[in-house]
């Protein structure tokens, strides 16, 4: 795809499991712009800041290794409260709005 893509993850250092991570894209034809991909906590480990850590270092990251990424964009579901948060706290600002529409199909 002629991209890069910047992966944190976080360690519970008790039992050695990964239980965290957050993923960011620059692709080669756009190169000021970066792409936020999945960010996620596994459950039993949510609430404890672990998505905001995750999110900061992955942007501290993007700033060392791709200085020209002058943009980063995201999509969140409005319902999705925590991580509107998380986002809300690093700076992110609304600027759009999408609607989707589903039909459930019964048999
Ligand atoms: C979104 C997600 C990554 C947040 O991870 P987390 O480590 O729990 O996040 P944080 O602890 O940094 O919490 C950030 C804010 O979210 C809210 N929050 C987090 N967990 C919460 C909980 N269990 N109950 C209520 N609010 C919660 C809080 O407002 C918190 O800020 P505050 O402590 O100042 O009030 C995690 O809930 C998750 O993996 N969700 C499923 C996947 C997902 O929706 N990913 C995002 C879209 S890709």
């Amino acid at each position: 795809m002629g991209a890069r893509e910047l992966v944190t993850a976080v360690r519970h250092l008790e039992t050695g499991t990964l239980v965290g991570h957050t993923v960011l894209m620059v692709f080669d034809a756009v190169p000021a712009a970066a792409f936020q991909d999945d960010t996620l906590v596994l459950r039993r480990h949510r609430g404890h800041r672990l998505g905001t850590v995750l999110k900061a270092a992955n942007l501290l990251r993007l700033y060392e290794q791709l200085p020209d990424v002058q943009r980063i964009w995201t999509w969140n579901a409005v319902e999705n409260r925590h991580i509107l948060d998380i986002n809300e706290a690093l700076g992110f600002r609304p600027v759009g709005v999408s609607g989707q529409w589903q039909k459930v199909l019964r048999r």
